[in-house]
């Protein structure tokens, strides 16, 4: 296994279209099916990067800013934005178009976040660290510091106090 590995290495595409199974009585896509397919997909970069078998640990927020129509063709691009020690965060972007690629827009996003497991012990692994490169992966590498910090608090994971960023966000009781 590689000790430091790049974005593009584990980069994960997918294509969706969106079927009449898929939508609500409005014809819209329901928001579990993208939510699915959203976890699906980062499961994938993550299992790329960690060259093992991973679990989703949490979900950061989703919001759905405009439907998908019955029709639409959805790609689903995930990226690695950080590599932590036994876990890493992954960034899931999605956008719709009509099925001849006319009206293309952006859906929505979330980061996910991912723990590598042996597969016989299921107990953490360690995983490669990851090797920004360009403006954008930079930024998100630099950020995803912070937001891990919240959302290992929001789990009850790690105690405000312990939090180098984000202290001030959360009151002391
Ligand atoms: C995720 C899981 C493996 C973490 O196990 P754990 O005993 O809490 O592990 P640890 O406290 O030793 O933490 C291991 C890593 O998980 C991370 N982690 C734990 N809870 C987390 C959370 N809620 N969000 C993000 N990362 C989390 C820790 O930060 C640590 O990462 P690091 O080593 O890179 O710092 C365990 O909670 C689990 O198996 N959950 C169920 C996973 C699952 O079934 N997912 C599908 C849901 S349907």
């Amino acid at each position: 296994m590689k000790k430091e590995k790049l974005v593009a290495e584990s980069r994960t595409v997918m294509t969706e279209l969106i079927m009449p199974n898929d939508t609500n009585p409005l014809g819209d896509l329901m928001g579990g099916y993208l939510m699915r397919w959203m976890d699906i997909v980062s499961a994938i970069c993550a299992s790329r990067h960690c060259e093992c078998h991973v679990v989703t640990a949490s979900v950061d927020h989703i919001s759905f800013h405009e439907p998908i129509k019955l029709g639409d063709v959805i790609t689903l691009t995930a990226t690695i934005t950080r590599a932590f020690n036994t876990s890493v965060e992954v960034f899931v972007e999605v956008s719709a178009a009509d099925m001849p690629g006319t009206n293309p827009r952006q859906s929505n996003h979330a980061y996910f976040s991912f723990v590598a497991l042996d597969k016989e012990t299921r107990v953490p692994q360690k995983v490669p660290t990851l090797l920004p490169i360009t403006n954008e992966e930079k930024k998100l590498y630099e950020s995803a510091i912070r937001r891990r910090e919240i959302r290992l608090i929001l789990a009850g994971k790690m105690k405000p106090s312990e939090a180098i960023h984000v202290k001030s966000f959360f009151a002391e009781l």
